[in-house]
């Protein structure tokens, strides 16, 4: 099975570097602006199609369709948004009430050494001085570890080299799930994972891999609130997000329960508090894991992947006017989803069946996880469907969701 998601995988690297062939000539890069109202640039792209996404935005992405920098004929007429009144002053202002994404092929895999990855999952995404810095876990039966790679176009993300941050103070054994933000009051860059407890490290220049720390733990131990929940679940996905007051610990516990702490922006990293439960679901798979919490302006955007009825992956989401707050429904059912294979459009035969575990596309790198609403990305994993192996020997690759009915 393996070797046949190689050929997959090789075949679509095929594709990419035929396509890198073609951008001599090129205008417009991929993923960049090529129409809309006020727009003056080329309308000419450089790799992918251009593709009406509203009015004021048309977009080079890979896809079959027609090139077009004006509304296709049955374009839906824009739907007047009923909010119910509720006694939160949330706006979900410039986020609409129901997603619609088109998807990238894979773009992200193991490359083919002797390490034998069989999976890049869980990425982080952040964007610095013009570069894409991505952040990633290594799956392989014999456990987890993380990679790093950066590129300035995701046409060369596939052929990105891939740093294995063992090979920094980081160091070897259990670590996954990062998440990549710089804490600009101590001028550092903080990366978050997974090592069986929710564990830290530094690095003062996210451009040399190599000068990692070694992890630190935020807890001595499992909080008693997450052991006394977690049933037969796993204590993930640690997510950590700041306002100008405090910052917050997110994690799962794979049995329905998202947690969150505290401790001051002064004082973090330490003293993270005991944490509470700020979401709950009686059905673990409707509230799993790999949370995001995002500040958009005007409130705060929190997506929770969830296991769907078809036992696929996909995304809930919720909007709160704090952090701490409490979480009101935005798009987050199945037949509403955030994210799921349902609302998404492939170019060609869908190569994921799950949307699964990733990252928005920010549009800050500090500690404030700030992204615009308008023009959503999202670096997400997906599976090559079929395969039979143990869930860490499953081959996950890395693609992008570009959404495509923003409401600005
Ligand atoms: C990109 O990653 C390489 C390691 O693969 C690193 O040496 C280099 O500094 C990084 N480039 C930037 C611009 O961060």
């Amino acid at each position: 099975m393996n070797f046949q998601c190689l050929l997959v995988l090789a075949v679509s690297f095929t594709v990419v570097v035929a396509h890198e062939g073609l951008t001599a000539r090129a205008d417009v890069p991929l993923y960049g602006q090529c129409g809309g109202i006020g727009y003056t640039g080329s309308t000419t792209c450089a790799q992918g199609v251009c593709t009406y996404s509203n009015p004021y935005y048309s977009q080079c992405i890979l896809g079959s369709g027609t090139t077009s920098t004006t509304p296709p004929a049955s374009t839906p007429t824009t739907t007047t948004k009923t909010t119910a009144p509720t006694s939160t002053p949330t706006s979900t202002g410039n986020l609409p009430s129901s997603f619609r994404w088109s998807s990238t092929g894979a773009l992200i895999g193991p490359k083919a050494d002797s390490r034998n990855i069989a999976g890049i999952k869980d990425p982080s995404i952040v964007q610095y001085n013009g570069v894409y810095h991505v952040f990633a876990s290594t799956a392989q039966e014999s456990g987890y570890s993380l990679v790093y790679l950066n590129f300035t176009d995701f046409s060369q993300a596939g052929s990105a080299n891939q740093f294995y941050l063992d090979q920094s103070g980081i160091g070897t054994g259990y670590r996954a799930a990062p998440e990549i933000f710089y804490f600009a009051p101590q001028k550092t860059w903080y990366l978050i994972f997974q090592n069986g407890n929710a564990a830290y490290s530094t690095n003062p220049d996210i451009s040399n891999p190599k000068g990692w720390s070694a992890p630190k733990n935020f807890f001595s131990s499992m909080p008693s609130i997450i052991s006394s929940n977690i049933g037969n679940g796993n204590w993930v996905d640690m997510w950590v997000i700041c306002d100008s007051a405090n910052c917050y610990l997110f994690s799962s516990d794979d049995n329905g329960h998202l947690y969150r702490s505290q401790t001051s922006l002064a004082n973090f990293p330490n003293g993270m508090g005991q944490p509470v439960i700020a979401l709950s679901d009686s059905n673990p798979y409707n509230l799993f894991e790999a949370s995001n919490v995002y500040n958009y302006g005007k409130g705060y955007l929190l997506i929770v992947e969830a296991i769907g009825s078809d036992g696929h992956r996909f995304f809930r989401s919720w909007t709160s006017s704090s952090i701490s707050g409490s979480w009101t429904a935005l798009a987050n059912t199945e037949a509403n989803p955030f994210a799921r294979a349902s609302n998404v459009v492939f170019s060609g035969t869908a190569w994921t069946q799950d949307i699964s575990h990733g990252e928005m596309v920010r549009s800050g790198y500090d500690q404030t996880l700030t992204i615009s609403p308008c023009n959503l990305r999202y670096l997400y994993q997906g599976q090559v469907p079929g395969s039979t192996a143990d869930y860490n020997a499953l081959p996950w690759r890395l693609a992008l969701l570009t959404q495509t009915n923003s409401a600005c």
